[in-house]
């Protein structure tokens, strides 16, 4: 019979389940376009990169949509058996990726102002440019380095998050990832509170 504890009943809402699939799609076509941006012919860059900025600033908006609901929504309660070290790992895992899928798009818009690059979004939507280039080009470089290492980051710490998450439904065979992400219908027992 399979395991039904306490954490696995809890799930989160709904909102919060399509937008975490939802960006995590996105986010893995992003990366391929930077790349592909960055290391790609002449040509093909220059028709990517405005994809890149315009699926950037969505995925900013959809983040802190995400951010937003989180706040106001009931989330599932922290298991009273998970040892309070693993439970902050989990916390600070899960907040360095959010400060980090806002970071890129962040860094990005700092390096789109300063390339003077167009910032029109979708029809007439242009996204404001927040700032004049100063001269000094340092907080380019900045950017730069926010942008480039923050996204090989966010490579290294997704895969940390999915690896632990299988772990931990091999290891305790609930169905974690299901149990709190997905969309199967719960059994009534496991729907708890
Ligand atoms: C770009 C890819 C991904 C990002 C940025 C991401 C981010 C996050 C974040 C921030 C949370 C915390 C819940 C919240 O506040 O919304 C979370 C939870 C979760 N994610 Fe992901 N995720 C990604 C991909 C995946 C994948 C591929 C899996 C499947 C193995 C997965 C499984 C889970 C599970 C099971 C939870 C619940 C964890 C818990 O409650 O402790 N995630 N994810
Ligand atoms: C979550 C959103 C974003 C992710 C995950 C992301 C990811 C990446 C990646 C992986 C690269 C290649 C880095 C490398 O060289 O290793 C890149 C490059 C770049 N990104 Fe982003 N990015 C995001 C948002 C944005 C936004 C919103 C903009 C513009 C407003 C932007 C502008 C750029 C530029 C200009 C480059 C350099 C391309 C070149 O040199 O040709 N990015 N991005």
């Amino acid at each position: 019979m399979r395991a039904v504890t306490p954490s696995a009943v809890a799930r989160y809402p709904w909102t919060i389940r399509v937008l975490h699939w939802l960006l995590a799609l996105l986010l893995a076509v992003q990366v391929v376009l930077g790349l592909v941006a960055e290391y790609g012919a002449a040509q093909l860059s220059a028709m990517v990169l405005p994809l890149h900025f315009q699926l950037g600033m969505v995925i900013l908006v959809l983040t802190a949509l995400r951010l937003c609901l989180r706040l106001v929504l009931p989330m599932p309660a922290a298991d009273p058996a998970e040892p309070p070290g693993l439970r902050l790992a989990r916390s600070a895992a899960h907040g360095l990726l959010y400060l980090l899928v806002l970071a890129l798009p962040v860094s990005g818009h700092v390096i789109w102002v300063w390339m003077g690059a167009d910032r029109t979004l979708f029809g007439a939507l242009k996204v404001p440019a927040l700032f004049v280039p100063p001269e000094d080009e340092t907080g380019r470089a900045v950017a730069w380095y926010v942008h480039v290492y923050g996204a090989w980051i966010l490579l290294g710490l997704v895969g940390l998050h999915i690896l632990a998450a299988v772990l931990r439904q091999r290891a305790r065979r609930d169905g974690f990832i299901t149990q709190r992400m997905g969309f199967k219908r719960l059994q009534r027992e496991e729907r708890g509170s």
